[in-house]
């Protein structure tokens, strides 16, 4: 994404007429022309019918996990290793060192991750899912709450998996499909402070913002709010944390 497509939101946050600021947003996007990629392999999918997937939907007592992936067309549970590979990653495969201990392709990820967020200590893992239940079994315990944005499943399920409790402060306009406000990630700051008030201190071990905000769409979170997130929890003491899953698209 170009410098002027990932500052505008912030200019179109300030008004607060959705329609105008789309207008404002089309004028200042500069989309490429075409995709500036070849794509080099295309793997078959099987389209369905009408009857078919109302009889899968069924059989699958409408729960999503239990079709099997051959019955879904456009599969939109999850982002997560679902996209094309590009040229380079695939060549990485073969120039990656895979050493035990002291491996070069550590060092090339550890200066990485502290050159985008200036940390100097980095804890590598599978998954996301796999980072949350390392992080959760030191952070968070039976009977906490865990405020954020529309949580991800996974999150959820770490976090209720230790008898805590994720509350979602994601603003309403979240809820509306047809609000075309641009944040619509961001976290009301009237519900996180409501939590606040609400719970001792000791009972909330963070307040997790993620970005973007997947089970809400993958809306991305304005910097303004994420800066007035972390001036609210500061003044209760509450530290911040991110799920920054998708942290490139929300820029
Ligand atoms: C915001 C967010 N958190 C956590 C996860 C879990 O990551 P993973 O699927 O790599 O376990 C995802 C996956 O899409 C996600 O979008």
């Amino acid at each position: 994404m170009n410098k002027e497509v990932a500052v505008t939101p912030i200019f179109v946050q300030k008004s607060q007429f959705p329609i105008i600021n789309f207008f404002n947003y089309s004028l200042f996007m500069k989309l490429p022309y075409a995709e500036p990629y070849r794509i080099k392999m295309v793997e078959e999918i099987r389209q369905s019918t009408k009857e078919e997937r109302e009889l899968w939907l069924k059989n699958a007592d409408y729960n999503l996990f239990n079709l099997k992936s051959s019955q879904v067309y456009i599969d939109l549970l999850t982002d997560s290793g679902t996209g094309a590979m590009s040229d380079k990653q695939w060549a990485a495969l073969m120039t990656g060192d895979e050493s035990y201990a002291g491996s070069r392709s550590f060092e090339d990820l550890h200066n990485t991750v502290k050159n985008i967020t200036g940390y100097q200590y980095l804890l590598p893992t599978h998954q996301g899912r796999a980072a949350e239940n390392v992080l959760f079994s030191v952070l968070v315990k039976e009977g906490d709450v865990v405020p954020g944005n529309s949580h991800f499943d996974t999150t959820k399920g770490h976090i209720e998996f230790r008898k805590a409790h994720a509350i979602d402060c994601t603003i309403d306009e979240a809820f509306d499909v047809e609000n075309l406000f641009p944040f619509k990630g961001n976290i009301d700051l009237e519900k996180l402070e409501n939590v606040y008030k609400t719970y001792p201190k000791e009972k909330i071990p963070f307040c997790l913002i993620t970005i973007t905000c997947n089970s809400s769409g993958g809306q991305p979170v304005s910097l303004e709010n994420m800066k007035a997130v972390k001036e609210l929890s500061d003044r209760y003491g509450i530290p911040i944390y991110f799920d920054s899953a998708r942290f490139a698209e929300n820029a």
